[in-house]
């Protein structure tokens, strides 16, 4: 019996360090219920009371033997797998990350963010209307008679007879003098449609961004200083303006404004083609009619308005001739911004 068990721990422990081996199956093979030194010690009741204390110890040896061995080997395994799985997952942290595209602001949210901030310094609040809007606010309550040209159904989109695009921001003046009493200093920039054929200088989609203020005592002299301190600010600190006298339905007087183009001072360039100036906008002193249609006595208050294309100082302010760009979504143009 004594052969016996060394034999079996032999070939134990041979099995366990033959790295191809399953020790599970060693496992099985030598200690399960009817494994090798399992079925050994069943028979152990057969020895003689003399020999059994001697073969049960070393039986036990045997058993510790492998079962240590199967341990250890499962041990070291693990530490294997382990390792391997570390060197596998390996991070270096100081490795340079994959680069992220970075997107970044429109040019034309970038510009009229730049001219809200100036305007916000002022003293004005933005205010907010529909784009699609009723022909009132549109068009009546704007002193726009009904044979009025910016009425003709080539310039409006209608949505019916009286509900259309808007066609300017010009409505969010009546919007707010409804609501609100004076005094009154919003800017409003929005989305505006005409059903313009698209070109290099018209889209049926563009944006403008109206100003108004309504208080006792505003006069022409507030509109001129309030328009040339944005001109300075947004085009910088030598900008002239200049006033053309001109009509708008809802302003009297009315004017276009010019400024010096920024790009050669006055002296005439590409940029203004050889004016001097580029024109900007439309303004005046909010027409009486439109006063009184809001609620607001001519008699007692005054007030100025005006109204921007945000497209036409996005073009001029970086060199762009060509409003389409800015609808394109061309990354090779937006990616230069
Ligand atoms: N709404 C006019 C347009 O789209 C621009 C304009 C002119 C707005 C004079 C004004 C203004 O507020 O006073 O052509």
């Amino acid at each position: 019996m004594k052969e016996l068990l060394e034999k079996i721990r032999a070939a134990a422990l041979a099995e366990i360090s033959d790295a191809a081996a399953d020790v599970e199956q060693t496992r099985v093979r030598f200690l399960g219920k009817k494994g090798e030194l399992t079925t050994v010690l069943r028979g152990m009741g057969a020895l003689s009371p003399e020999d059994r204390p001697a073969m049960g110890q070393l039986a036990n040896e045997v058993r510790t033997a492998i079962e240590n061995a199967i341990a250890e080997r499962m041990a070291r395994q693990k530490e294997r797998a382990l390792a391997h799985r570390l060197e596998k997952e390996k991070l270096d942290v100081t490795m340079p990350g994959t680069p992220v595209r970075m997107g970044h602001q429109h040019p034309l949210t970038r510009v009229r963010r730049e001219m809200e901030d100036v305007f916000i310094g002022m003293g004005f609040s933005i205010a907010e209307g529909p784009e699609v809007e009723y022909d009132y606010y549109n068009f009546q309550a704007l002193n726009i008679p009904e044979n009025h040209p910016a009425r003709d159904t080539q310039d409006t989109f209608y949505i019916s007879d009286k509900i259309l695009l808007r066609s300017q921001t010009s409505p969010v003046q009546v919007r707010v003098m409804e609501k609100q009493k004076p005094p009154i200093r919003i800017i409003s920039p929005g989305r505006v449609y005409r059903s313009d054929a698209l070109d290099a200088t018209h889209s049926p989609l563009f944006q403008q961004m109206e100003g108004l203020v309504v208080d006792k005592g505003i006069t022409m002299s507030d509109l001129k200083g309030t328009l040339e301190t944005f001109a300075k600010q947004m085009f910088g600190e030598e900008t002239k303006i200049r006033f053309r006298p001109h009509h708008f339905p809802f302003t009297e007087p009315s004017a276009e404004v010019d400024v010096s183009c920024f790009a050669c001072g006055g002296k005439g360039c590409r940029v203004c083609k050889g004016e001097g100036w580029i024109e900007i906008l439309g303004a005046g002193m909010v027409h009486p009619f439109v006063l009184s249609n809001c609620g607001i006595d001519p008699e007692v208050y005054s007030g100025f308005a005006f109204g921007m294309g945000i497209e036409r100082v996005a073009m001029k302010h970086y060199g762009i001739d060509d409003i389409r760009l800015f609808y394109e979504n061309d990354e090779r143009f937006l990616g230069q911004f």
